[in-house]
């Protein structure tokens, strides 16, 4: 009788779990001859449009890019920089690295007062913030070495869509009175971005007709339009009007840099990540080393011995990332042993199972997180086959909040990412040492993690976010989410997530990732709990090559969007 019963129990689940939504999040996205997944629907649209006319995913990542600049201006950009990892449907896959550099006049002390100590929001606001920016250029760089269509059909769209306007999203408009009272202390932005003495609604049409103008110039004349140009002369007088320091021999000087990815392995899936000068993918693969040593899976998702095994991971490399990190064409960088798995297995021997070791057992320094972030990623994949997987970036929202008068954009505020001092922190509370002091020409060390994953040769997963120091956990989560945890992409960018960053030596958890009787036992181990808000945006692309299909996940934190076709 007991077993007819079960055996009816076990067939009504059957019928009745037919059709019904099993998965944590709403569905993935799906396409199978393309995917883009950006934080802006726009944008988005606009990416899948190029890849329905037969562009390529680099060609499409230029005019997302470009779009982002228009509709997401607080991180997308002109003004700024970024990192690409592309993976091309032969397999070869490469890295464009065109982070800002310091200018020429930029000096190792240029934000200490006279005692040597750090001067409040100098290298975070206003004119000697930025850093050379590095967008325009490393754009054109990709879509020369790799793209298939013309820099004047891909910039199109943006130039709309900054002369014609678009609509408010309900985030932005959030975003845009927020900010308001950064748009005044420079003035420019105010007369864009605030109607007057209002905000902007959503739904209101905001244009940008200076933006406009200068994507035109681009369109028209390329990268030297910016570097050499109209624009350059309205950058150089904008600064030296305000005493900044970038000059048009600073922006001729610029050159993006093709890398060689970091490749790292994990447990038969293999990973690509950005080399210095982020620290995104060093930091990833370390941890991800370290962690194959444990069974994630199986000790199951954000359970306190889970996270305990990845904290104790991120501290070891959040650690490594302070003392060794930085440009490598200014500073020599053991990237070989920090990748190793010997080096990892060390490590590993080092965490003790049953308690946390404390932040100033593994290395010393002292901070904070205290600013809310921005920055922006996105993921496409083609028909193909070919993938990018885009970091881009002011730094913090908006950047230094100057904008470049008649040329209608945000300069970066990048220059907070290198050591203003050793050992005192930046806004995102990490500190560094020697190797990511200021030097002209130097790029500032990131954390930025645009990664690719690949599978028996294939590709897997194109991955990132923004999130300041929280960026290289994210990912890490994002990965371990797919593999160990086998969610979907849109489950894996929208669980719950906590980040260790070394120093300070808290656990910074997002609302309810750790329950109350996982918090009892962490605490029992030893660890302190920080609550924090503001986890980046993830935006992710699974590709089931079995079933020639792409699932496309952005993350529910904003307005993201996966379109597919
Ligand atoms: O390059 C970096 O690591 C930082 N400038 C990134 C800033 C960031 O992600 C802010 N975002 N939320």
């Amino acid at each position: 009788m007991k077993k007819i019963l079960l055996f009816l129990l076990v067939l009504s689940i059957l019928i009745f779990s037919e059709g019904v939504i099993i998965n944590a999040s709403r569905e993935p996205v799906i396409g199978r001859n393309g995917m883009v997944v950006s934080t802006n629907e726009i944008a988005s649209r606009i990416g899948i449009e190029i890849l329905k006319k037969g562009g390529n995913a680099i060609d499409a990542a230029v005019a997302v890019s470009y779009a982002l600049a228009v509709v997401y201006p607080q991180a997308g950009n002109i003004g700024g920089g970024g990192f690409m990892i592309i993976r091309l449907a032969d397999g070869n896959i490469t890295a464009i690295d065109y982070r800002e550099t310091a200018p020429e006049k930029s000096s190792r002390n240029m934000y200490l007062d006279s005692n040597g100590n750090v001067i409040k929001e100098k290298s975070v606001r206003g004119y000697l913030a930025s850093g050379v920016p590095g967008t325009v250029a490393g754009l054109s760089f990709a879509l020369e070495k790799f793209g298939t269509m013309k820099l004047r059909t891909l910039i199109k769209p943006a130039i709309e869509l900054a002369k014609n306007g678009f609509p408010v999203s309900q985030g932005f408009s959030r975003v845009l009175k927020n900010y308001s009272s950064l748009f005044k202390r420079f003035s420019a932005p105010a007369k864009i971005f605030l109607k007057g003495k209002n905000f902007y609604k959503p739904g209101d049409i905001l244009i940008q007709k200076d933006l406009a103008k200068t994507l035109r110039l681009i369109a028209e004349q390329g990268k030297d339009a910016f570097y050499r140009g109209k624009i350059a002369k309205l950058i150089e007088k904008e600064m030296l009007e305000n005493g900044g320091i970038i000059t048009r021999n600073d922006l001729a000087n610029y050159n993006p840099k093709l890398r060689e990815p970091v490749k790292g392995t994990y447990k038969g899936y293999t990973i690509y990540s950005m080399p210095p000068p982020s620290s995104g993918g060093i930091a990833l693969i370390e941890m991800l080393n370290i962690l194959e040593g444990y069974n994630i899976g199986k000790s199951g998702f954000n359970s306190s011995k889970t996270i305990h095994f990845m904290v104790e991971a991120e501290k070891r490399a959040y650690a490594d990332r302070a003392q060794y990190l930085g440009d490598p064409d200014f500073v020599s960088i053991p990237v070989k042993t920090l990748l190793s798995k010997k080096y990892a297995e060390k490590l590993r021997k080092s965490i003790n199972r049953n308690y946390t070791t404390p932040s100033e057992k593994i290395k010393p320094g002292n901070s904070i997180i205290n600013e809310r972030q921005h920055t922006t990623h996105f993921s496409i994949v083609d028909k193909e086959g070919n993938a990018v997987s885009c970091t881009t970036t002011l730094n913090s929202y908006f950047g230094s909040g100057v904008l470049i008068k008649g040329a209608g954009f945000f300069m970066n505020n990048e220059m907070d990412d290198f050591s203003s001092k050793p050992g005192s922190p930046n806004i995102y509370g990490l500190v560094e040492g020697e190797a990511n002091a200021i030097e002209p020409g130097k790029r500032m060390l990131s954390c930025m993690t645009p990664t690719i994953v690949t599978k028996n040769g294939k590709l897997y997963m194109v991955a990132g976010t923004p999130g300041g120091a929280t960026i290289i956990t994210t990912v890490l989560q994002v990965i371990l989410n797919v593999i160990e945890h086998k969610m979907d992409i849109q489950e894996a960018v929208d669980a719950p997530r906590f980040h260790h960053q070394w120093k300070p030596d808290t656990i910074y958890y997002e609302k309810f990732a750790i329950s109350k009787d996982v918090r009892e036992n962490l605490e029992k181990m030893g660890y302190n709990l920080t609550l924090k808000r503001d986890y980046g945006d993830a935006h992710a692309i699974l590709v089931d090559r079995k079933n020639n299909i792409l699932y496309g996940g952005a993350d529910s934190r904003q307005e993201g969007k996966a379109e597919g076709y």
